[in-house]
Order: structure tokens, then C-alpha cells, then sequence
């Protein structure tokens, strides 16, 4: 029983997280903080993760496509951009024919101003640190008449959306946008099970370092005392759901004590805490997503090395 909230947004949801009935949880976008967002940025080198390289081919290879069915005038905004490696393609090309205004927004703010580092030199580049739709809504505030919004949204990050989610959350893009506005939206298909059991779990330990450090930022932010050895990273493959699943499974009985949750919670050998799910898509879902979601899918880019798909998606 505890008589008040917690004010600390970060121990309230771990503490709702981990005394949830059934399947306990922890929210995935808690995994960027400076360690995790060193490690995400490792993960997309591993040979194995070939997700990221697929996605910057796409962008490399149709990024004068993409600009050439957008009207002049663009104001680009990256949500989740991370440090923005593969926007470069996108902004140099539209370099060549305006001057460039882009808004990276990023819960992290080390990615971010490793983005504004690397990207300033193509423009003005504003670093917004707030959560997607904060950050869309204060770009989308300030545009001015006569812009467009160019809004990209990479790396398949809306894989990490429960599927109805993913539409309200796209939903919730285009309410922040005009007609004529658009949305660059990275998508990974569904595809062997093999090579994303070996992306997700890769044999260096990188993905289940960027997992466990889930428990270490809590050790460090919350007073909690995980034992980090008593925990393992496991992956699960939801064919139906067409998803992997990212878990922290306890080896032992053990109980852990997080004192700014006001929280003991008891773990039993092989409980796990859901951490991150990474649907796949299949083209046909993506452009019912976005119909729904109010979007029409102008043009649509895929990489046959590693399937995946960039959609351009403009606000009816
Ligand atoms: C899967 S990474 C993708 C990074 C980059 N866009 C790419 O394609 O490689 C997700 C990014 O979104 C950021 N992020 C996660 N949850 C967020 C949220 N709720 N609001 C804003 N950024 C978030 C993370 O810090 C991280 O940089």
C-alpha cells in the first residue's frame, strides 16, 4: 500500500511495470540512456544486425527519389533519430536545392548532440530532448507558412509498438501535420527466423549488454540492488505476432529491492521481464497502418539484401 505517488515518472513505471499481473515488464524506451545508446550504436555495426545497413542502402539509393515527390520548401524532423548516421544521405541531397532546417528528437541526449556535431555543418540543425510527439508537436508549432514537414521515423522503431499502438501512434503524427506533409517511415519485414534470432542475440554480447543495462540504469538512477550476473538476456520469436521479443530471465529465487519505487519484487528461476518487442512487417500491413492512421503511401523502397521497407507516406 503506498499512501502517495511516486514523483519520479522513471520509479512509477518500473514499479507499475514490475508488479503487473502476469508478465512482468519494463518500458523499452528506458533503455537509452547514455550506456544504453552507446551499446544501440555498437548493435548497428555487429555484422549480424542487419537491419540499420539495409535501411541506410534504402535512404542512400532513393534519396533523390524521395525528395523529388515533395514539394520545395521542407522542414525535416527526425523522431528517435539517434545520432542521425543515415539522415545524412537525405540532407545532403536536399542541400543541393534549399538551405536545410532539421529537428532530431530524441529521449538521449548524448545521441543528440552527437547528431547536431555530425549534421550541423549541412544546416541549422535544432536538438529537440523530448518524447516523440513533445517534440513533433513543438516543431509543428513553429513551422511557418509555406513549409512543408518532411517527418522521418527509421530503424523500424515503430516495431517496438504493440500493432494497434503503432497505429494510434501514427495517428498521432499526422494529427500534428497538414495536407502535403510527409512521413519517411523504416520498416523491417518479416524474414528468417534464423537471422533475427542471430541480430537479436548476437554472439559478441552486445544486444545483451544494451538489455542488462536496463537493470544497471535502475541500480543507478533508482537505488536498486539487481544483481546484473542473476539476470540473462533471451529472445523469443512470436511467429504469429510476427515479433521478437527481448527479455531479462532470472537464473535464481532472488528479490531486489528498488528503494525509489518503494519496491521489493521477488523473482522465481526462468521469470522473465519483457523488456522490447521488434515486430516485422509485411508490405501489405504497412500501407493498411498508414490508411488508417490518415496517409497515403506515395512511394514505397525495399532492400532485397535484408528486407526491408521505406515508405513515404503523405497526409491526405
Ligand atoms: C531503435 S533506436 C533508432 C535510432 C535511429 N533512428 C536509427 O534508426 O538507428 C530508437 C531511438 O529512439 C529513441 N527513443 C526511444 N524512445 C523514445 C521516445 N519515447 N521519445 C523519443 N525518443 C525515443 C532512442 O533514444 C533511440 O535513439
Amino acid at each position: 500500500m503506498y499512501a502517495r505517488a511516486l514523483e519520479n515518472e522513471f520509479a512509477r513505471e518500473v514499479r507499475a511495470g514490475l508488479t503487473r499481473p502476469g508478465q512482468k515488464t519494463l518500458p523499452c524506451h528506458y533503455l537509452y540512456d547514455d550506456v544504453g545508446s552507446a551499446l544501440f550504436e555498437a548493435i548497428t555495426y555487429l555484422p549480424e544486425y542487419g537491419l540499420t545497413r539495409a535501411d541506410a542502402r534504402v535512404i542512400q539509393a532513393h534519396a533523390g527519389d524521395l525528395l523529388e515527390c515533395l514539394p520545395p520548401n521542407i522542414v525535416t524532423a527526425e523522431l528517435g533519430s539517434g545520432t542521425g548516421t543515415k539522415t545524412r544521405a537525405i540532407l545532403e541531397r536536399l542541400q543541393q536545392r534549399q538551405t536545410v532546417t532539421y529537428f532530431p528528437i530524441d529521449v538521449s541526449e548524448v545521441a543528440l548532440e552527437k547528431c547536431a556535431q555530425d549534421l550541423g555543418p549541412l544546416g541549422s540543425v535544432f536538438p529537440i530532448a523530448a518524447s516523440y510527439l513533445d517534440g513533433l508537436r513543438e516543431v509543428a508549432a513553429g513551422r511557418a507558412d509555406g513549409q512543408t514537414l518532411l517527418v522521418l521515423f527509421l530503424g523500424s522503431t515503430i516495431g517496438n509498438f504493440e500493432p494497434e499502438a503503432a497505429t494510434d501512434f501514427l495517428y498521432g503524427i499526422r494529427s500534428c501535420l497538414q495536407p502535403g506533409d510527409a512521413l519517411l517511415l523504416g520498416t523491417d519485414l518479416v524474414k528468417s527466423v534464423e537471422l533475427l534470432r542471430a541480430a537479436y542475440d548476437d554472439p559478441t554480447g552486445v544486444t545483451a549488454a544494451f538489455n542488462l543495462n536496463l537493470l544497471a540504469r535502475i541500480n543507478r538512477e533508482l537505488d536498486a540492488d539487481f544483481d546484473l550476473r542473476q539476470f540473462e538476456h533471451v529472445i523469443r520469436y512470436d511467429a504469429p505476432l510476427q515479433r521478437i521479443e527481448m527479455h531479462l530471465r532470472s537464473r535464481v529465487y532472488q528479490s531486489v529491492c528498488i528503494r525509489a519505487a518503494e519496491l521489493n519484487v521477488d523473482f522465481v528461476p526462468n521469470e522473465t521481464i519483457f523488456t522490447e518487442a521488434c515486430h516485422k512487417f509485411r508490405p501489405e500491413q504497412i500501407c493498411a497502418m498508414a490508411r488508417t492512421a490518415g496517409f497515403r503511401m506515395e512511394a514505397q523502397w525495399t532492400d532485397l539484401e535484408w528486407p526491408f521497407a521505406e515508405s513515404l507516406l503523405v497526409v491526405v
